[in-house]
């Protein structure tokens, strides 16, 4: 009985020292063996991950003071996009919708005199849900690539830091509104506010006549949210040629891109796409 014991606790050591099929279960391994076959395990289903980002698209955010260049630089990572066989559907705040650009109208006209901070939130806050609703998230859930020219960070930083109100306050009010939707990455473009003002074409609207302590405070703003978040922020200096600019945050997008073509039509094409540089 002794000589048994021992005999099965040496063959234990043996099994776990040169078992070569880590892993896989003895008992099915030893049968199939016995049958001249190689035992496979069946294999186990992923667990389901919950709205997978190729599910449901990119979210890119494109913010900063006026006369950064948002709108160019997020023109260049469209085109980008779209030569690499993404759907991509270019945006921007406020105004992307039939509603918005009605309240675009209110929000830059000089005319529009004495609009309270509160309600200026909020007007911005009505676009921004509009703009959701209607057209970022049809298109994340269509798997498209959204590329918004601003979004919820302006509010903090215009209505929040450059109004002097409370950014938590703000920040709940468009969480409501947006339903919670947060870009995948936002790219904040730097300029200091005397160059990107100077940049700017005359007539001024009813923001960019905003006095130049304001504009401080709101790229001060914008910093502070990237820093507070740098997994999903990409800072760049936009004094820079136009060039390096594009490269940089291309660099970056490529990070967070799905493959083009989904996983089914590889398996036919055996093809793999890879995104090279232009
Ligand atoms: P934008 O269209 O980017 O201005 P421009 O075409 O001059 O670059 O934005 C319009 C203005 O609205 C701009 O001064 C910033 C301001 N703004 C806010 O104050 N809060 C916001 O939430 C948004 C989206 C914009």
């Amino acid at each position: 009985l002794v000589a048994a014991v021992l005999a099965l606790v040496a063959g234990a050591v043996a099994h776990r020292r040169l078992d070569d099929r880590r892993g896989v279960p003895l008992r099915p391994d030893l049968a199939a063996a016995l049958r001249g076959e190689r035992y496979v395990p069946p294999r186990e289903e992923p667990a389901e991950e919950p709205r997978a980002r190729t599910e449901r698209g990119v979210f890119i955010a494109f913010e900063g003071g006026e006369g950064a260049g948002k709108t160019t630089q997020s023109r260049l990572a469209a085109i980008w996009l779209r030569d690499h066989g993404y759907e991509v559907v270019t945006t921007r705040e406020p105004g992307a919708t039939k509603t918005g650009m009605r309240l675009r109208a209110l929000l830059l006209d000089k005319e529009t005199t004495g609009l309270s901070s509160r309600a200026e939130t909020l007007l911005y806050a009505a676009d921004r849900a509009d703009h959701v609703a209607n057209v970022i998230r049809p298109a994340l859930e269509r798997g498209a690539i959204v590329v918004s020219d601003r979004y919820v960070d302006s509010s903090l930083a215009y209505q929040g830091y450059g109004r002097e109100q409370d950014v938590e306050e703000i920040a709940a009010v468009n969480a409501w509104a947006t339903e919670g939707l947060v870009p995948d990455l936002t790219v904040l473009l730097e300029v200091p506010a005397e160059t990107g003002l100077n940049r700017l074409s005359e007539p001024a609207d009813r923001l960019e006549s905003e006095p130049r302590a304001f504009h401080d405070r709101v790229l001060r703003g914008f910093r502070e949210l990237a820093e507070a978040h740098p997994e999903r922020y990409l800072i760049v200096d936009a004094s820079r040629p136009q060039q390096e600019i594009r490269r940089e945050i291309q660099d970056r997008i490529r990070e967070i891109l799905p493959d083009p073509v989904p996983a089914a039509a590889e398996d036919i094409t055996s093809t793999f796409p890879a995104i090279t540089d232009v």
